[in-house]
């Protein structure tokens, strides 16, 4: 390999500041140390959190950065003490680490890990790589890292807690979204909110997070599934993945969400799943839940969202409330399994695309998410 052990000269978007666009430059990825894997970015994705760091509304994060944190590509080379990894491999980075040695990875009860040590902002951890340097400078100056993934580069490095390897016939274009909103929307039905046969089910927010998890509710067998966005545009393809019904909360002549989803319920859903991410669908969401019974699922943090307020009566009356890490699953070892159901035609990625652009129309992909033009944009290096 020409570039092993070298400095690699590439293409990639840095957020140079707080609320100003993303530019594309010519950066230097350094090589990979000890445990970390350098990879060639072959597709990328954008989530919200994407736009969320582009448009300033982020605490506590670092610039200059770059994002991305939804990809798929190939290993160029490895560090020293790297085992599971070769030159050559497939593979999808994860925001979500796995380092097998924490009480949290040693636990079969979540999938959450204590190498994330922000607790209240893990969105502004995974900054710096473990020795708190960077791998990539851009015009001198050091560039910050993004949730250990850094994608809108055309390489990367991450650690080898962060990388599943993947099928070598894998799709990169499609298995992609594996990196985040597929995986957390559907995982969020199945492993969080725990969807049974027959149920009723709320989906707030028909993004690719929540259609990915409204195809969850379906594939744990829900009877009936409503799926609620401000944006009806959304509704045909939520249907065509399973939603039985859709609403918009701005065509109900002031009568709040809830007080129609509990009606036509009679009583409230047995689950309902957040993933716009306001304080506002929060509320409306664990609102609508059943008493007795109801379980209300976080999924979508919007930044700058004030929070929610919840009196113990909410809860006293038999609901539950939790919330979703990467959808629940245990990063490094589902991944792989996930790209194999993709593959065996378990679910469905292709609906989710709707726009593929080169990576240097980045901007374009931005403008057609923050428009609500797209579920989801993949960006070709
Ligand atoms: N009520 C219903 N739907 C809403 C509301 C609201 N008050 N506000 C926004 N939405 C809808 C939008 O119209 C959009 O269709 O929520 C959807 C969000 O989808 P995307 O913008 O595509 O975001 P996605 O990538 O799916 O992420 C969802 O997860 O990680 C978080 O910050 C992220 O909040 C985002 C959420
Ligand atoms: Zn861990």
């Amino acid at each position: 390999m020409g570039t092993k052990g070298k400095v690699i000269r590439c293409k990639a978007a840095i957020a140079w500041e707080a609320g100003k666009p993303l530019c594309i430059e010519e950066v230097e990825v350094a090589p990979p140390k000890a445990h970390e894997v350098r990879i060639q970015i072959i597709a990328t994705s954008l989530c919200h959190t994407d736009a969320t760091v582009v448009d300033s509304k982020f605490e506590g994060l670092a610039f200059p950065v770059i994002v991305g944190h939804e990809a798929a590509g190939i290993v160029e080379s490895i560090g020293p003490g790297v085992t599971n990894f070769k030159p050559g491999d497939k593979v999808i980075p994860l925001y979500a680490p796995l380092c097998r040695k924490c009480k949290f990875c040693l636990s079969p009860l979540t999938n959450f890990c204590g190498k994330i040590s922000n607790l209240k902002n893990p969105a502004s951890d995974q900054q710096l790589m473990e020795d708190k340097t960077s791998r990539f400078t851009c015009k001198g100056k050091p560039v910050y890292h993004f949730l250990g993934t850094s994608t809108f580069s055309q390489y990367t490095v991450v650690s080898d807690t962060n990388l599943a390897k993947i099928d070598d016939d894998a799709n990169l274009e499609r298995v992609c979204l594996l990196g985040c909103g597929f995986s957390t929307g559907y995982g969020a039905a199945i492993n969080n909110a725990k969807v049974t046969p027959g149920s009723t089910c709320a989906v707030f927010g028909l993004g690719g997070v929540g259609l990915s998890a409204v195809m969850g509710c379906k594939a744990a067998g829900a009877s009936r599934i409503i799926g609620i966005d401000i944006n009806s545009e959304k509704f045909a393809k939520a249907k065509a993945l399973g939603a039985t019904d859709c609403l918009n909360p701005r065509d109900l002549h002031n009568k709040p969400i809830q007080e129609v989803i509990i009606e036509l319920t009679k009583g409230g859903v047995d689950f309902a799943l957040d993933c716009a991410g306001g304080s506002e669908t929060m509320k409306a969401a664990l609102d609508c839940t059943t008493a007795g019974w109801g379980t209300c699922t976080f999924i979508g943090v919007a930044a700058g969202s004030k929070g929610l307020t919840i009196f113990p009566e909410e809860l006293i009356i038999g609901r539950t409330i939790n919330g979703t890490f990467f959808g629940g699953w245990k990063s490094v070892d589902s991944i792989p399994k996930l790209v194999t159901d993709y593959k065996n035609k378990k679910f469905n990625l292709d609906a989710l695309v709707t726009h593929t652009l080169p990576f240097d129309k980045i901007s374009e992909a931005f403008d057609l998410m923050n428009q609500g033009k797209s579920i989801r944009t993949i960006l070709i290096f």
